[in-house]
């Protein structure tokens, strides 16, 4: 169960080939990262997922069904999708931004406003927000709207992509942690795109790192390709700081390991101590 990506394929109308021959398991309940410089194909692959580009080769599933079977509107109302920009209404509130999928969906206007307050301190930002509108919010505030807006039908499968590029660096670690503790809660199948090591290593169970052409250069934990990357252009793309990147682990008191790199930065957590940890 989760995503599958079988013999993946697209070439755009054009004739631009953007993926060949990917292929992907995606395991529910864990956010895999699709890492990989600009225009490899991380948006072509991300968007397969809910209908927006259809593959010209190849086939996704989801839970077993293949997409190409399904609607793609009903499909993305039970699929969040965070955009770079945030893809907020402007001339919406923010409450009503992230109550929009479950109106569509049939939820009540009661209701859904009530379930749009609790996402707005599920994503860490006050009730005194929600009656601005999204102009009215700093770059950060916005994504965390966004963030809200993409949970907000209750979806298993949340599409994240380079949500957290356009805001500064301390913002976007805060994003990250509030990113963790999220997903600690709510468990969702997570497709996050980022051409970002570091932000790859902090939210990721999988990272798939890409080459140009969507090919697979490799798929593994953190610290698996932190630790044995698989050839020179993995080892290169995580090679700037890589001496600050040796993970270290410490058991936490609220249980799992809390994993830091060589600078002592908190790049994630743990369920089980990694096999012979020097803590
Ligand atoms: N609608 C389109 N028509 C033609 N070519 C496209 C289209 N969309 C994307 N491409 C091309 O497909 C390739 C992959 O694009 P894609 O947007 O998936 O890359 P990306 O990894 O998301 O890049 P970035 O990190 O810059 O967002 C690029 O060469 C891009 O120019
Ligand atoms: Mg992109």
């Amino acid at each position: 169960m989760g995503i599958e990506f079988d013999h993946v394929g697209k070439t755009y109308p054009d004739g631009t080939q953007a993926v060949r021959g990917f292929s992907l398991s995606i395991p529910s309940h864990s956010t895999t990262v699709l890492l990989g410089s600009s225009g490899c194909g991380k948006t072509t692959l991300l968007r397969m997922v809910n209908r927006m580009v259809d593959p010209t080769e190849g086939r996704v599933l989801v839970d077993g069904e293949d997409l190409a079977d399904a609607a793609p509107v009903a499909l993305r109302r039970r699929i969040g999708y965070v955009m770079q920009n945030s893809g907020l209404l402007p001339h919406r509130r923010v409450i009503d931004n992230i109550a929009t999928v479950p109106r569509l969906n049939g939820v009540g206007r009661r209701e859904a406003r009530e379930r749009a307050f609790e996402l707005l301190s599920v994503v860490g930002l006050g009730e005194s927000l929600a009656r601005r509108f999204p102009g009215q919010l700093s770059g950060g505030q916005q994504q965390r709207v966004g963030v809200a807006r993409a949970l907000a039908g209750d979806p298993n499968i949340l599409l994240m992509d380079e949500p957290f590029g356009a805001v500064d660096p301390l913002v976007r670690m805060e994003l990250q942690a509030e990113m963790r503790r999220i997903q600690t809660e709510l468990r969702k199948t997570v497709l996050f795109v980022t051409h970002d090591v570091d932000e790859a290593l902090a939210l990721g169970d999988q990272i798939v790192v890409l080459r140009a052409g969507g090919v697979v250069a490799q798929a593994g934990t953190p610290r698996e390709i932190v630790e044995s990357p698989a050839d020179e252009f993995v080892e290169r793309f995580f090679g700037a700081g890589a001496e600050r990147r040796t993970l270290r682990a410490r058991p936490r008191p609220e249980g799992g390991w809390s994993v830091s790199d060589g600078a002592g930065r908190p790049v994630g957590v743990l369920d089980s101590p990694p096999p012979a940890e020097s803590a």
